[in-house]
């Protein structure tokens, strides 16, 4: 990635992935536990054959640890401290993150905040293994669109399962807006697309935006929509709106015609252009969407 301007880059050393890395798990979590649930079994778990995964029927010999069970709400449950089974990914074993988003590197003296798992209240989760992951999205691609906190999603979803792929086997391609993470040998790609506020802004340039100055373009989504469309499964989250003040600027319409909104009108207006986006272009049966409504406070 190319440098940040100064703006940007003094408030995004704040984004600390650590609460970030727990809302990516519940993420993939989700994808993991819909593909079970697709599987029309009613109890099912991940068995491993020869390096890749399939849904089977449960026998008698597996181990609790890799089931989930159907009708566990998955989303109801508290966070708690476990240092024997994580991290799942250090900072050492991920070459791929860039320092901005090193808390280690950067100088955070503690390491607890690595060790938080996630404890449904009614079952256990299967630990995260990224050979299952891959095989989920073998020729698919996964794609998170957002802002910086989104970023950082991908990259900890990169960290995850690239370490269980060979070298020569797998890519980091930055091609602006976008970042593209493939395993070749699933012909999978996990991908990020820059689109701070979903719609169309000012501060589409990947690297090269005011954090300050805002103007989003609350009707326009085509020049992004255009670029997710086919894909099979979307992540989206935009945290900017947020970010500073209760007022944005913003047009509807006429580019010229620039109104200060609230920012929950404007939101509100945006997620509609959103929306229809989604029901107009989105195929149900094959492609999964997601929506991360929010982010904790993470500005220090
Ligand atoms: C986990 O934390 C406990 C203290 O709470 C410590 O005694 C133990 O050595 C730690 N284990 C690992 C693997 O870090
Ligand atoms: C590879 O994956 C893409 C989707 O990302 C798919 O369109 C294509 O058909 C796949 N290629 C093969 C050879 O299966
Ligand atoms: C969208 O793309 C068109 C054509 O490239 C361009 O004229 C327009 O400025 C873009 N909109 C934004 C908000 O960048
Ligand atoms: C960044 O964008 C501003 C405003 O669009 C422009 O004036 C400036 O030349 C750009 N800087 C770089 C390095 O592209
Ligand atoms: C909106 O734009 C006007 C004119 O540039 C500026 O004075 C005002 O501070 C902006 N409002 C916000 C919330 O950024």
């Amino acid at each position: 990635m190319t440098t940040l301007p100064l703006a940007d880059r003094r408030n995004n050393q704040y984004l600390i992935p650590a609460a970030l890395i727990s809302l990516l798990f519940i993420a993939s979590l989700r994808i993991v536990l819909e593909n079970v649930k697709n599987s029309h079994h009613s109890r099912a778990f991940f068995w491993q054959t020869g390096g890749g995964y399939r849904v089977v029927r449960r026998p008698v010999s597996v181990s609790n640890d890799e089931i989930i069970e159907t009708g566990c709400d998955i989303f109801e449950g508290k966070w708690v401290w476990d240092n024997v089974s994580h991290p799942l990914y250090t900072e050492e074993s991920c070459p791929l993150l860039v320092k901005q988003v090193t808390c280690q590197k950067n100088g955070r003296p503690d390491s607890y905040y690595q060790n938080w798992k996630w404890q449904p209240h009614g079952c256990n989760l299967p630990r995260f293994n990224g050979l299952k992951l891959l095989e989920i999205l073998r020729d698919k691609r996964l794609m998170f669109v957002g802002d910086s906190v989104q970023r950082s999603m991908f990259d900890s979803m990169v960290c995850l399962v690239q370490s269980v792929i060979p070298e020569g086997k797998k890519s980091l391609k930055r091609v602006p807006p976008r970042k593209i993470f493939r395993a070749e040998e699933y012909n999978a790609s996990i991908e990020f697309y820059w689109a701070p506020f979903l719609v169309e802004s000012i501060s589409d340039h990947a690297t090269n935006h005011t954090v300050l100055k805002r103007l989003v373009r609350l009707d326009s989504i085509h020049n992004h929509s255009k670029q997710w469309e086919g894909v099979d499964i979307l992540v989206f989250e935009s945290y900017v709106w947020w970010m500073y003040k209760p007022t944005i600027n913003a047009t509807y319409g006429n580019l010229k015609n620039v109104q200060e909104y609230d920012v929950t009108k404007a939101y509100r207006i945006a997620m509609e252009t959103w929306g229809n986006w989604i029901e107009t272009s989105i195929n149900t049966h094959d492609q999964k969407v997601f929506f991360m409504t929010m982010s904790p406070t993470h500005l220090w």
